[in-house]
């Protein structure tokens, strides 16, 4: 995972706990003196330690913290690459496309990322299906940056996990269903 996931996660932690906490849970899940750096790749299980960490001390389950990051990482991914963001007038624009336009620039930008594959379906207005595969499983974080890209755009949103691999299925599928705020 690069560095900038990781940096997220930081700004997060410090910003809610402070940075004696963060040097704590790094102190335990990663070697001594490391320092993330943006487009550096580090080991997934560095993440998942520090994320299960963060579960322990605020008494959450993982798919719980795992979907608060994804959110506050949408406006740290938006803050970091805001012509990315920027060239989409709304939300499902954005949504759809993930896949072929936002990871596509990402894989750039950055040497060799670890993407998810995302596939969607515009099947109406309100309603996107989108399909998610990746071998990190990192669904309920797409979930949360679902969330977080809502939040951007000033809309409600709702999502149904209707398939998980999680549970074994060759992909997850999440329902993404959105509207005006007060609709
Ligand atoms: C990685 C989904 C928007 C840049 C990921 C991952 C997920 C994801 C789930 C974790 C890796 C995995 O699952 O295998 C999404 C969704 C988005 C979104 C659902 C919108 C709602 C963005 C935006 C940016 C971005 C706006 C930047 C402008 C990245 C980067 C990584 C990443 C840099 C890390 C790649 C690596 O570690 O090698 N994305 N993403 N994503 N995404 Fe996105
Ligand atoms: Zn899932």
């Amino acid at each position: 995972m690069k560095g900038i996931i990781f940096r997220g996660l930081e700004a997060l932690v410090i910003e809610k706990c402070g940075m004696a906490a963060w040097d704590n849970l790094l102190s335990k899940n990663a070697p001594d003196g490391r320092v993330y750096i943006s487009a550096q790749s580090y080991p997934d299980e560095e993440l998942v330690g520090l994320a299960q960490d963060v579960a322990t001390a605020l008494d959450m389950t993982m798919p719980q913290v795992l979907k608060a990051f994804g959110e506050y990482l949408f406006s740290h991914l938006q803050r970091h690459h805001p012509v990315i963001v920027e060239g989409f007038d709304s939300f499902a624009e954005l949504i759809m496309g993930i896949d072929e336009v936002i990871h596509i620039e990402v894989a750039k930008l950055y040497q060799e990322p670890n993407l998810p594959s995302i596939r969607c379906e515009h099947k109406q207005a309100g309603k996107i299906v989108m399909h998610y595969h990746s071998k990190r499983q990192l669904c309920m974080c797409a979930e949360g940056l679902i969330y977080g890209a809502a939040a951007h755009y000033g809309i409600n949103v709702s999502l149904n996990h209707k398939a998980c691999m999680h549970d074994g299925c060759d992909e997850c599928v999440i329902e993404v269903n959105y509207g005006a705020v007060n609709e």
